[in-house]
Parts: C-alpha cells; structure tokens; sequence
C-alpha cells in the first residue's frame, strides 16, 4: 500500500508522520515544490522509525509525481495557508489554481487513486479537485469534519473534565463559521451531552469551536497544524485498512439532506473504496435550517470558483 501526501508544509509534514507512526502503509511519498523540503522532512520522519518503532519508508520528492505512481491514496494539503484577517474563502484565487494543477499530476499517475483534500477553502477545493480529476465522487471528499468534530470534543471534555476519549460528536456543514455542531448527537460514554452539561455552557462552546481555526491563526500567524493533518491521517487509516469508520466528511451530495451537487460536511461510512455511505441523520427543523444556512455559504464560494472558468 502507498500513500502520497502533496505538500510538505506544517499540515502535510505532520499527515505524513502520524502515517508512518501508525504503521499501516509500506510508503509514503512526500511531495512539495520546493527544492529539498519534502526531502528534509521525509528523512527527519524516517530517522524517527527506530524511535517511535515503526517500518512505514517515508521518501521525499520535489515535484516528480512519476515517484507517486499508483498511489491508493493521494492527500493533497497544497496551497497558502490564512494569515491573521483572512477568511478561509480569502485563499480561493490562489489556491483553486494550485489545487487544480496538482490533481491532473496526481491523475496523471494514479488513475485509481483515492483523494483527500485538505487545502483551504475546504469545500470548495475538494468541488475543484472532484471537477478536475473527472473519476466518481466516493474517490475524491475533504478533510473538515474529523478536525472540526475534535475540536469540539477537545472543549468539551475540558469543560465536563472527562476524557475526550468518551466523547462522541457528528458535526455537519462547511469548514467555516457556519458549520454545525449537534448537541443532540453528542454524548459522553453513550451519555447525551444536554444531560451533563448546561445551554448556558454549551453554546459558547459550539460557538468557539465554529471559530477554532481562527483562534489557532491568531495565536500562531498561520493556520493550524498538528490536528489537520493527524485528522486526514485518521481518514488515510480508515480506507487502507477498510475500517467503515463513520467520520463527518466533506462529501458530494445528490439530494441527501434535500442537497444537490455540493460538496458539504456529512457523516459518511470510509471503507477501501472510499466514501462508502453517506448517513443520513433525521435533523430537526432547527438542526436543518443551519445545515441549509451552511449550504448556502458553501454554494456561494463554488459559484466564485465556477465564475473563475478556471476547469473546463
Ligand atoms: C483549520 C484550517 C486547517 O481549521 O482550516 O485549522
């Protein structure tokens, strides 16, 4: 089994070595445009395997995508990272032409292959990726979900001081301020959250969590790092090992939730061939009516890609 994570900044370095770690691939190829960094990275990961015991070989590469041939799983973290003031969406211009160039590399190579995206702005970069690549939807979803669902759970179990090992969570929508956190979905040990917790309580947490990004771009004048790309790990591990793990993905929908031709943060089953299943949960009318407000902002930005005619 191989993977290939492109980008070798914080996010894919940090994806790249919670692979290795986790011993379940033979190989990781890290890829960047920038002469010797995906080298350096790769050989720092590898001189860690007696350490931290494991015998996954991690090569670096700059921007030869023969060395990625037949990867069965491609994670593609490339693109500028926010700075302080910008929003995620910010970053479309620069990044939709980055994203859309690394795909027909990766394509080029690996006809089979299976995409993460990680590059911001999520959703949208993930429809860029999935406009591109031309392959079935179930082989090309985001990473927003898993990152966005442990943010929360980590502020929750802070706050309840219990394990965030106990903590179950779905959170749906965008990678961005809309996204939404289900209290009626959260519980702690099989406990629903609403009985351990107050509203009063909870709601500033749904609320920082929304803006869990920006708060990490603020204290660090870039984005975040170690739980992105430790989350598209967790994805990596669920599809080579065939898990049906059922983690909240940046998913294409075809009418699930009254949605269409969107990419958006859903529960989804992840198995060998990808996204598997998309669970459709019974929301209520509240719960609707922000993944429809979600929606609307997420289909907003595509629109902005689409106007760009960047894809043919
Ligand atoms: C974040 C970036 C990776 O949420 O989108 O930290």
């Amino acid at each position: 089994m191989k993977v290939t994570v492109v980008g070798a900044g914080n996010v894919g370095a940090t994806c790249a070595d919670v692979i290795a770690r986790n011993d379940f691939v033979h190989e990781v190829i890290l890829l960047d445009i920038k002469q010797g960094i995906a080298e350096g990275k790769s050989l720092d990961i590898w001189q860690t395997s007696p350490i931290n015991m494991f015998n996954t070989r991690v090569k670096g590469v700059t921007n030869d995508y023969a060395a990625t041939k037949n990867s069965d799983v491609v994670v593609i973290t490339s693109g500028l990272p926010r700075k302080p003031g910008m929003s995620r969406d910010d970053l479309i211009s620069t990044n939709a032409g980055i994203v859309k160039s690394v795909t027909e590399q990766v394509m080029q190579y690996s006809p089979d292959t299976i995409i993460i995206v990680v590059s911001n702005p999520l959703d949208v970069m993930t429809y860029c990726a999935y406009l591109t690549a031309k392959i079935d939807p179930s082989r090309v979803f985001g990473m927003a979900g898993i990152l966005d669902t442990a943010r929360y759970k980590a502020f929750l179990a802070e706050a309840l001081n219990c394990s965030p090992k106990d903590i179950q969570a779905v959170l749906m929508g965008g990678h961005g301020d809309t996204m939404v956190p289900l209290p009626r979905y959260t519980t702690v040990a099989g406990i629903p959250v609403t009985d351990l917790i107050s509203t009063e309580k909870l709601n500033p947490i749904i609320e920082r969590t929304k803006k869990g990004g920006g708060e990490l771009v603020n204290l660090m004048g870039t984005s975040a790092w170690y739980a992105p790309g430790a989350a598209a790990a967790q994805m990596v591990e669920a599809i080579i090992k065939d898990e049906k793990r059922i983690y909240p993905c940046c998913a294409w929908l075809q009418g699930e939730y009254g949605l269409k031709d969107i990419y958006l943060g859903v529960p989804v089953k992840l198995g060998t061939k990808g996204i598997e299943e998309i669970i459709t949960l019974n929301l209520n009318d509240a719960e609707m009516a922000l993944l429809t407000d979600s929606a609307k902002a997420v289909k907003e930005v595509m629109g902005v890609l689409d106007n760009m005619k960047l894809i043919a």
